[in-house]
């Protein structure tokens, strides 16, 4: 690369040479840069102060750099940062472990470690088919939702939606049988899709109760019931990415919770670490763990990451898992659950407004852009909203023209009611066809 186009890119991104994740380089503006947290608040380098209404990418929980979590890290560096986890263990690891078979629902037998939310859904995707291997009936078939989002590796991209983020690979992705959306509600061929495949599915995949990236899409748990029926009478795996739902986010621990049948494998993430640091978990029931559990080196589970367990993440997660007790931070959630529900009663009908839901913690709002009423990832007005809001310090990277809060639990009734000001002012302009305020310059990609 010559000089002029080095500097050209210099300038584009103070930052440089950082190329950041899910982001046009090319149109974005330079990134913010950060140099503490505290509660729900970012404060960075030019003074401003950021609301984080979406949990940093939906993890943090209890606050930025929560003091417990904080130090119950550094007192662990001290004393073991990391060591390989195959033929070696620690006490994080077995009281983490120990901690989520009681409270995880199903009360699986084992915990599978790894880094992140793509590779918790790699390894649950990974054990079911080796599961029917090991067992000497290898099946073929994962089912999975048609907008469903695991992830960005290739077996997590394999079960996500044929969208813009996996467009450029589907050569390379694998068969999946994909159901109608559960919003849909198409039973009757969602079932019909299922029986077809019955002897050779080896497991369904699914989001439970709102799926995420798709655009914060709520279903009922009747209806995944149904699905999960109808998979196990053809004894199919069933696996819940519960990367987003985990550790409160829908009002209870887990989303499963909410269901009355619960799964084979659950995946976890995101805020397993209330934050802090990067792993992944897939736990196994019994049944998944005994057709590994034997004599045959053939039928090991051939997978490991180098910092499986690492056990200052370990360490992480129980102190959050403390915080909960302590902080009484479920009840907390139903408080901004309630709050939330006030605030969606409180609207007026707007006509940009095509739809309000509200679960747990979580709010969102399908916005109409003129152009579509479905939840459009690519819809202009996402950096659009982004960049309004990030204006008025309040961090809400909408999913196009899904705009949702997703907060920290530690957030304040106070700074709840600045996030609703916003949103409510946001949709008097976009109702009043304010248009001016859009210009094309997106922040992000
Ligand atoms: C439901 C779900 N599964 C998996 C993932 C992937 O997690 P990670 O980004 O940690 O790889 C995500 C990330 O948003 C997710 O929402």
């Amino acid at each position: 690369m010559d000089s002029s186009n080095t500097n050209k890119l210099k300038e584009e991104d103070s930052t440089y040479p950082v190329w950041h994740p899910y982001t046009q380089m090319k149109t974005a503006g330079p990134p913010l840069e950060i140099l503490r947290g505290e509660g729900a608040w970012l404060m960075a380098k030019d003074g401003r102060r950021i609301l984080d209404l979406i949990s940093s990418w939906w993890v943090n929980l209890h606050g930025h750099a929560h003091p417990d979590i904080a130090s119950r890290i550094a007192d662990q560096a001290a004393k073991l940062e990391q060591v390989i986890f195959a033929g070696f263990t620690h006490s994080p690891a077995i009281e983490l472990a120990r901690a989520l078979c009681e409270i995880l629902p199903g009360k699986p037998e084992k915990i599978f470690y790894s880094e992140n939310g793509s590779t918790a859904v790699e390894v649950g995707l990974k054990m079911a088919f080796q599961y029917w291997y090991n067992i000497g009936k290898p099946r073929k078939k994962i089912l999975a939702f048609r907008s469903a989002y695991h992830g960005d590796t290739f077996g997590a991209m394999s079960v996500s939606s044929r969208s813009v983020f996996t467009q450029p690979f589907f050569q390379q992705l694998f068969e999946v049988v994909f159901l109608p959306d559960p919003t849909e509600e198409q039973l009757e061929l969602s079932i019909n899709l299922i029986d077809e495949a019955s002897e050779d599915i080896a497991a369904f995949i699914y989001e439970p109760l709102v799926m995420g990236a798709a655009g914060m899409i709520a279903y009922s748990p009747a209806y995944l019931s149904a699905l999960m029926q109808r998979v196990q009478s053809h004894q199919g795996l069933l696996i819940a990415d519960e990367v987003m739902t985990g550790f409160g986010r829908l009002g209870t621990m887990f989303a499963s919770e909410q269901m009355p049948i619960h799964p084979d494998m659950i995946c976890l993430s995101k805020g397993l670490t209330g934050g802090f640091l990067p792993m992944g978990v897939t736990s196994a029931r019994k049944k998944v763990y005994e057709a590994f559990h034997q004599d045959d080196r053939m039928k090991t589970f051939f997978h490991g990451h180098s910092y499986t367990a690492n056990p200052l993440a370990c360490t992480a997660a129980l102190a959050s898992l403390d915080c909960f007790k302590k902080e009484n931070t479920l009840s907390r959630i139903l408080q901004i659950e309630l709050r939330h529900q006030a605030f969606v009663a409180s609207l007026k009908a707007y006509d940009c407004v095509v739809s309000k839901r509200v679960k747990g913690s979580l709010l969102a709002i399908t916005l109409t852009d003129g152009i579509t009423r479905e939840a459009q990832y690519l819809s202009d007005l996402g950096p659009v909203a982004y960049k309004w809001f990030m204006s008025r310090g309040l961090l809400l990277r909408p999913l196009g023209n899904v705009i949702y809060l997703l907060p920290p639990y530690c957030i304040k009734s106070s700074e709840l009611d600045i996030a609703y000001e916003h949103i409510q002012e946001f949709l008097e302009i976009l109702e009043k066809g304010d248009l001016e305020i859009f210009s094309v310059d997106p922040v992000f990609g």
